[in-house]
C-alpha cells in the first residue's frame, strides 16, 4: 500500500513544530514534508529531536513564491494539507500590513490553487483534505459579559493580522464552494508552551524577567484572552484533520479566560519560585505602556461543537501547564538566547546546503 504524503506549512514555526512531531511520531504510515520558508520566526532547533526520522523530510520553501508551490505540488502528490504557515504577530503586522498580506493570503491562495490543480488533474478530491489553521480574532472582539465566540459568530476582525486570517479563510471557503474542494478550518485561541518565539507575551515576559528587564503592559492590562497549551491545540488538530467534516469549522479553546494583568501577576510568581527570589520580586518590572493600536479587548472562546462530535477536551491545567513552559524555558536558556540574538537561522545552511 502507498503511503499518504501529508504537507504541514508553517512546521518549523511554534504550532507547526508540535504538530509536525505529533504526526510524524504518532503516524509512521505518512510521509510528512514539513514547507517553511525560515522567517525570523522559523526554527529548524524546533524539531531537532526528529530530524532523522524516515517519515519526514523538511524543505525550504517561501508559500508566495507560485511557481515552487506549484512544482512542490507536481513531485509530492500531497494527499492532505495542513497549513499553519503564516505572518502570526498582531504587532508586527501593525508595522507591516504588506507582508502580512501576502503571506496570510496570497500564500493560502497559492496553496489552494496549487492543491486543486494537482488533485482534479490527478485521482480526483477522494480522500484528499486542505486544513486551514485559522485564530479566533478573525470574529473580532467580545465585551466582557459572557458572550464567547461560536462557529457562527460573523467574521470582524480587527487588526491587519485578523483581516489577513479572515481573508485567508474567506479563500479556502471560496475554494470549496466554486471548486469543491474538500477543506477544514480551526479557529483556535492563544496558544502558549514550549518553542513560542519571544515576541509573543509569555516568552517574552519569561525571558525579560529573567534578564532583570521590564515587563511592557499594553493599555491597562485588562484585555482578556483564553489561553490554550499548544499541545492540546497540536491534538485538536489531528482529530479534525482525521475526523472533521468536509467544510466544516471547529472552534477550539483553553476554556481558560485570563486578564493580562492577572495572568503576568501569576507568571511573575512562578518565575520568583523558579529563580528562588522572594515573592513579588518580579513584579516590580511591570511597567504600563502606551496601548496596541486597535487592541482587541476580549476573546473567548465556545468549544462545545469540537467536544461533543469529536470528543476533544483540553488536557493540560493552566497552572501546571504555566509551570511547565517556565522551566522549559529556564532549561532552553541557550535556545532563547539563540532565537533573540538571530543565531539560529545559521541552522539551516549548515544543516540542509
Ligand atoms: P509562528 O510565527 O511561530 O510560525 C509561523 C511559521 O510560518 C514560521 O516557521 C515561519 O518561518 C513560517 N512562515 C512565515 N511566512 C512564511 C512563508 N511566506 N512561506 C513559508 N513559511 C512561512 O506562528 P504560530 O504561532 O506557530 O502560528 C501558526 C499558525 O497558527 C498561524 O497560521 C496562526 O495564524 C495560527 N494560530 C496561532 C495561534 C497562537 O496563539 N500562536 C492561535 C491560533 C491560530
Ligand atoms: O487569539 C489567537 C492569537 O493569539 C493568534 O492568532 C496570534 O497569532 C497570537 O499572536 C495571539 O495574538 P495576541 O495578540 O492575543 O497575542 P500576544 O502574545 O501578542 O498578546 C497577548 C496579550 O498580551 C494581548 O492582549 C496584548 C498583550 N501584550 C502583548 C505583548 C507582546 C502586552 O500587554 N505586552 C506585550 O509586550
Amino acid at each position: 500500500m502507498n503511503k499518504k504524503t501529508i504537507l504541514i506549512t508553517g512546521g518549523a514555526g511554534f504550532i507547526g513544530s508540535h504538530v509536525v512531531r505529533v504526526f510524524v511520531n504518532k503516524y509512521p504510515n505518512y510521509n510528512i514534508v514539513n514547507l517553511d520558508a525560515l522567517t525570523y520566526a522559523g526554527n529548524l532547533h524546533n524539531l531537532e529531536d526528529i530530524e532523522g526520522k524516515e517519515n519526514y523530510t523538511f524543505v525550504k520553501l517561501d508559500i508566495t513564491n507560485r511557481d515552487a508551490v506549484n512544482n512542490l505540488f507536481k513531485e509530492h502528490q500531497f494527499d492532505g494539507v495542513i497549513h499553519l504557515a503564516a505572518e502570526s504577530h498582531v504587532d508586527r503586522s501593525i508595522h507591516d500590513p504588506i507582508g502580512c498580506a501576502e503571506t496570510n493570503v496570497i500564500g493560502t491562495i497559492n496553496l489552494l490553487t496549487a492543491a486543486r490543480d494537482t488533485w482534479r488533474d490527478g485521482d480526483g478530491y477522494q480522500s484528499k483534505r486542505f486544513y486551514q489553521v485559522s485564530t479566533d480574532e478573525v470574529y473580532g472582539s467580545l465585551k466582557n459579559d459572557g458572550s464567547l465566540f461560536m462557529e457562527t459568530t460573523a467574521y470582524d476582525p480587527r487588526s491587519p493580522y485578523s483581516a489577513s486570517k479572515a481573508s485567508a479563510d474567506h479563500f479556502v471557503r471560496a475554494y470549496q464552494h466554486t471548486f469543491n474542494m474538500p477543506i477544514v478550518i480551526s479557529n483556535c485561541s492563544n496558544n502558549y508552551g514550549s518553542h513560542q518565539f519571544p515576541e509573543k507575551l509569555i516568552p517574552l515576559f519569561i525571558y525579560n524577567i529573567y534578564e532583570g528587564k521590564k515587563l511592557p503592559v499594553y493599555g491597562n492590562g485588562k484585555n482578556i484572552r483564553d489561553w490554550l497549551y499548544v499541545v492540546d491545540h497540536a491534538k485538536a488538530i489531528d482529530i479534525i484533520y482525521h475526523q472533521g467534516i468536509n467544510g466544516e469549522t471547529y472552534n477550539i479553546g483553553g476554556l481558560n479566560e485570563w486578564e493580562n494583568l492577572d495572568l503576568i501577576k501569576l507568571l511573575c510568581k512562578v518565575m520568583d519560585k523558579k529563580l528562588g527570589k522572594a515573592t513579588g520580586t518580579s513584579e516590580q518590572l511591570i511597567e504600563f505602556v502606551k496601548d496596541r493600536p486597535g487592541h482587541d479587548a476580549r476573546y473567548a472562546i465556545d468549544a462545545s461543537k469540537i467536544q461533543s462530535e469529536l470528543g476533544w477536551q483540553p488536557e493540560q491545567t493552566f497552572e501546571t501547564g504555566l509551570e511547565e513552559t517556565v522551566d522549559w524555558y529556564l532549561s532552553n536558556l541557550d535556545w532563547l538566547q539563540q532565537v533573540t540574538s538571530g543565531e539560529y537561522q545559521k541552522y539551516y545552511d549548515k544543516q540542509y546546503s
